[in-house]
């Protein structure tokens, strides 16, 4: 558990999922239905993170697992995989969202073994990019019409020393 400025962040639970999906609808335009959510929190519960406050959630992040060719050279790895996060447009600009992206980078280095992160985000989404170059990421190449009104995704990758 972190502790920001009036903000906690803690493991989600499996009631949080119906405020998780309220944030989700709001802020972003890949929607999923509930049991995309609890699929993942069964099987990756300990990288699925939320902030808190006053005892409402206002951001998110659900990470997931998989087996994929390194971004940084020719060797099959784990990777963690951060499939959405969001934090509600009032609470921005605070250092939630690096704070759930820390939790969950280290979750996916010790509780799953990941060598490696990856992530899709909107070519023209800066403020998350940049969030991401400042966590260390790398801007590794374009994803050709990636969305379903056709636009680009940015594939960015972490690399676990
Ligand atoms: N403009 C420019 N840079 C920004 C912005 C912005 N609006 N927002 C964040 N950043 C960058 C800055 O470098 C910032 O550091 P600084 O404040 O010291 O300058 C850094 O990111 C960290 O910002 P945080 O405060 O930690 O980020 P925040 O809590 O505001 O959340 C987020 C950022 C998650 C992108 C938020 O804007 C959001 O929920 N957006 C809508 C949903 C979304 O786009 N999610 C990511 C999609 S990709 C995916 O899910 C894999
Ligand atoms: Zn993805």
């Amino acid at each position: 558990m972190t502790e920001l400025q009036g903000f906690v962040i803690r493991k989600a639970e499996p009631p949080d999922i119906s405020q998780i999906m309220q944030i989700n609808l709001e802020t972003l335009p890949e929607n999923y239905p509930e049991y995309f959510f609890r699929e993942i929190y069964d099987r990756y519960e300990k990288a699925f993170f939320v902030a808190e406050t006053e005892g409402k959630v206002i951001g998110y992040i659900m990470c997931r697992m998989e087996g994929g060719v390194s971004n940084f050279g020719l060797r099959w790895i784990r990777r963690g995989h951060i499939v959405s996060i969001a934090v509600l447009p009032a609470f921005r600009r605070q250092g939630i969202a690096s704070e759930l992206v820390k939790n969950s980078m280290k979750a996916l280095k010790t509780e799953y073994n990941a060598k490696e992160i990856i992530l899709e985000v909107r070519v023209t989404n800066l403020a998350a990019i940049r969030l991401y170059d400042k966590l260390g990421f790398s801007r590794i190449r374009t994803l050709q019409a990636y969305y379903r009104n056709g636009e680009n995704a940015q594939l960015m990758a972490y690399k676990f020393e």
